[in-house]
């Protein structure tokens, strides 16, 4: 089995349920306690053994190349006044190791639009992995991608991460047709992008974490605009599938906050501040006293 090594970032859309703190900012760049989101994502990656990033960028695209670039003044600056823990912090964004690679999305086609602007850096038959940064992942022990690469390693199977969703918002989503193989794994026989609740084939949603084959570029190429006038990655993976091309359903484990809307991002600054070594003692006896006189 191929080994992942490259990990794709689509941050060119619009986010426009931030507006206005996305006017001038990816929506990547909003921080849970005093971390971007694209960092964890990053995080996420490297820790399922990725070594090259490539981000799909947009306008307002710079302070995702600057956030990942040596940032010499401040280092200076840091050193020049004894603060060598946030030295350390600031040099160690990303190890040493990992590269970074940025490629521009000029119009903001569609989540499959941003997929397909990654294919001149992936070879031909390479595996991948796609994650959606605005999908904060709490994986516990294991990350979501490193699960994911393992049953990748174990089923050969291309994934899509998905999890239960309410009934009612189904239509918010992208949803698996298929039969569950077992505990977390499904074969997909269909996949639909944001249907309406009545014709939902289930209510397991599609949530940002793939490992797609360099099949699926095919497909991406011969979309058209479809659900809300973009191009849809859940129409090209439908269509590899139909195409004969397998593959799986991945229920994680773990606890996925939605930070591209405005409760999932809150939701999780509330629960990363009651974990965060400096923060947790004195956030929690705060949210108390609130919740006191709520
Ligand atoms: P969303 O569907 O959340 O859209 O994109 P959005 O534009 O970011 O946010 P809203 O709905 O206007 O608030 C899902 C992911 O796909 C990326 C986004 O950056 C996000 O990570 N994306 C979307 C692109 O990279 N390019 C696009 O053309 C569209």
């Amino acid at each position: 089995m191929r080994k992942i090594r490259k990990a794709v970032f689509p941050v060119a859309g619009l986010g426009t349920r931030f507006l206005p703190a996305t006017k001038a900012n990816p929506k990547e760049m909003l921080p849970v306690v005093d971390k971007p989101l694209i960092q964890y994502a990053a995080e996420e990656a490297v820790a399922a053994g990725m070594d090259v990033l490539v981000f799909i960028t947009g306008r307002n695209k710079r302070s995702i190349p600057d956030h990942f670039d040596k940032a010499y003044e401040l280092e200076s600056e840091l050193e020049r006044r004894n603060k060598h823990a946030l030295l350390e912090i600031a040099r160690n964004v990303l190890p040493s190791h990992v590269t970074c690679v940025y490629i521009r999305q000029s119009e903001a086609l569609g989540l499959g639009h941003a997929v397909l602007c990654a294919k001149p850096v992936i070879e031909t038959g390479e595996p991948f992995a796609v994650i959606l940064a605005d999908d904060l992942i709490d994986g516990g022990r294991e990350s979501c991608m490193e699960q994911m690469v393992r049953v990748h390693a174990e089923t050969g199977c291309g994934l899509i991460g998905v999890e239960e969703v309410p009934r009612e918002e189904v239509s918010a989503y992208g949803i698996i047709e298929g039969t569950r193989r077992n505990d977390r794994l499904w074969d997909i026989r269909g996949l639909v992008e944001k249907p309406p609740v009545e014709h939902a084939p289930s209510n397991m949603g599609i949530v940002g974490r793939y490992i797609l084959d360099y099949a699926v570029f095919e497909h991406l190429e011969r979309a058209e605009a479809g659900s809300g006038g973009e191009i849809q990655l859940t129409d090209a993976m439908a269509a590899q599938i139909v195409a004969g091309q397998p593959m799986c359903a991945y229920e994680f484990e773990g606890r996925r906050y939605d930070c591209g809307s405005k409760l999932g991002y809150l939701e999780a600054n509330v629960e990363y501040g009651l974990k965060h070594p400096e923060l947790a003692d004195a956030f929690r006896d705060y949210l108390r006293g609130l919740a006191g006189s709520l």
